[in-house]
């Protein structure tokens, strides 16, 4: 399957900020799935919730079989990934990965921003609540990282697609 529209235009699946924070062009949108990955807060950010001092934490995706993970997907001219790789420099790379639109379940090949376990930035597992506490002390030029978190609850919720690991963290933020 290839990635690439004859258009030149190519779905970028968002499971993370890229939800909810659109700062990008796009021709279309749809709801998504991907199978066989899980989100983790286990990448930390030193750019945009947290500083290289005192980094937050964001979600990647680790492998996880037979996993359904929604997220959001995005069509969009090759232009856009000059935009997309300095916004998600931190560790990210593109991943060729196969993506299923809903409603139809048209499936589309295309790509994800991950943050593999060697890239400098991965903070991986800690207990819930030292993540949660990670969470929500962080800050950074894009924003508090309470909020990354929660703005990511109430996305998934939205999506009809509730993630029990965001939830356990959201509902130990609040609980603070
Ligand atoms: C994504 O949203 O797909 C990547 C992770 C992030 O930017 O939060």
């Amino acid at each position: 399957m290839s990635d690439h529209h004859a258009d030149g235009s190519t779905w970028v699946f968002g499971y993370g900020s890229l939800i909810y924070k659109v700062d990008f062009p796009y021709l279309e949108r749809a709801t998504a799935a991907i199978v066989g990955w899980e989100r983790r807060f286990w990448q930390g950010s030193h750019d945009h919730r947290g500083t290289p001092e005192a980094p937050g934490r964001v979600v990647t995706l680790v492998r996880s079989p037979g996993a359904v993970c929604k997220g959001v997907a995005y069509r969009v001219e090759h232009s856009v990934f000059e935009h997309l790789d300095h916004r998600e420099k931190n560790g990210y790379e593109r991943h060729a990965i196969s993506m299923s639109l809903q409603p139809a379940q048209h499936e589309v090949g295309g790509i994800l921003y991950v943050a593999r376990a060697d890239n400098p930035a991965f903070l991986g597992p800690a207990s819930m609540a030292e993540i949660a506490r990670q969470i929500a002390v962080s800050s950074g030029p894009s924003g508090s990282n309470r909020d990354y978190l929660l703005q990511l609850a109430a996305a998934l919720r939205e999506l009809h697609d509730p993630d029990p690991h965001v939830n356990e963290l959201a509902a130990l933020l609040l609980s603070e």
